[in-house]
């Protein structure tokens, strides 16, 4: 019943600005990574995963991916991306997936169906989510969402109840962004969670919500301009209206202040509560050492990544063991 592996891989990404303002339909502005996720699955007598039995309640995002197989899976993966750390390793997971599940099936999907697959999946398991992350790690480089005009070549539009979401291509500036990781795991649901309960007994958290949209757009613009010094401005202001939020902690906080001396702003990026934060610089080896300093862990990003591909050669044991 074996046979042979379906390799798809697809980009983790970092959001500049916008992350959970943009649960509620409004702007963000989010670029691929170059660290990848790498899936392969091939047909089984048992479902299985990186060698041992796939358990569906911890893996609820392959359940909702593999529902309409009527026989079992082996899934290897192999991930470059820290997981629960706000660089959407659960999106590419999602994302390479199912376009590799397809591929076994014989179906081609397009780019826009490949990404409702993933925001299916990661909607059935962490509930409340917007379909960015989905978004950005199947189309790659760089996208927005819901950003008023200059915009680039329009993508996609997803509406979930009375949210809605339109996403544009981004053609990615030339810019360098450190990511500095804190190792504290953070998945992403409880934040939003926490938010949204927040925005429910509190007018000044919607007004914090209204003031992150406002500055993404402008961030939009001048990134646009390539205007590093408002964009790192913004970054840093989107950090003080995320921890009133209540979505930084004191690690985050740590690396971002040791980051600004050297950079031109610097946030927490994803859903926070741990994971990473991201710096706009051009001193990268000054703030990969600040962030070392404070025990993070620094990376220099190269933007621009790829979005979710199949892969030609199926990866050996090895390679995803790695
Ligand atoms: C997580 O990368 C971004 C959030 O805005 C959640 C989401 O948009 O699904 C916090």
């Amino acid at each position: 019943m074996r046979d042979h592996w379906y390799t798809a891989s697809a980009p983790g990404k970092f959001v500049i600005l916008g992350e959970h303002s943009v649960v509620y339909g409004r702007p963000a502005i989010v670029l691929a990574a170059d660290l990848r996720m790498t899936v392969a699955v091939r047909r089984s007598r048992w479902n299985t995963m990186n060698g041992e039995r796939l358990d569906f309640r911890r893996q609820p995002h392959l359940r909702y991916l593999t529902r309409d197989l009527r026989h079992a899976v082996d899934v290897e993966t192999h991930s470059d991306i820290p997981v629960g750390s706000g660089m959407g390793s659960s999106a590419a997971l999602s994302a390479a997936m199912a376009m590799a599940l397809a591929a076994m099936d014989g179906r081609h999907l397009t780019e826009e169906e490949v990404m409702l697959e993933a925001y299916g999946a990661e909607f059935y398991a962490q509930g409340n989510g917007s379909p960015m992350d989905a978004s950005a790690c199947v189309h790659g480089g760089g996208i927005t969402v819901n950003m008023p005009e200059p915009r680039g070549r329009h993508l996609w539009d997803v509406s979930r109840g009375e949210r809605h979401w339109s996403f544009s291509d981004l053609e990615v500036p030339e810019m360098t962004f450190v990511i500095g990781n804190t190792g504290i795991r953070a998945p992403t649901g409880p934040l939003v969670d926490r938010v949204h309960r927040y925005m429910e007994r509190s007018r000044f958290a919607c007004e914090v919500i209204d003031d992150i949209a406002e500055l993404t757009v402008q961030g939009g613009r001048a990134l646009m301009r390539g205007d590093k010094e408002e964009l790192g401005r913004l970054m840093t202001r989107d950090h003080k209206l995320l921890s009133i939020l209540g979505v930084s902690c004191d690690e985050l906080n740590r690396l971002v202040n040791a980051s600004l001396p050297y950079s031109y702003g610097a946030k927490l990026t994803g859903s926070g509560g741990g994971g990473c934060m991201v710096a706009l610089t051009d001193r990268p080896e000054k703030v990969c050492q600040a962030i070392a300093s404070r025990g993070g862990t620094p990376y220099v990003v190269r933007t621009g990544g790829a979005g979710a591909r199949m892969e030609l050669r199926p990866p050996t044991t090895a390679e995803l063991r790695r």
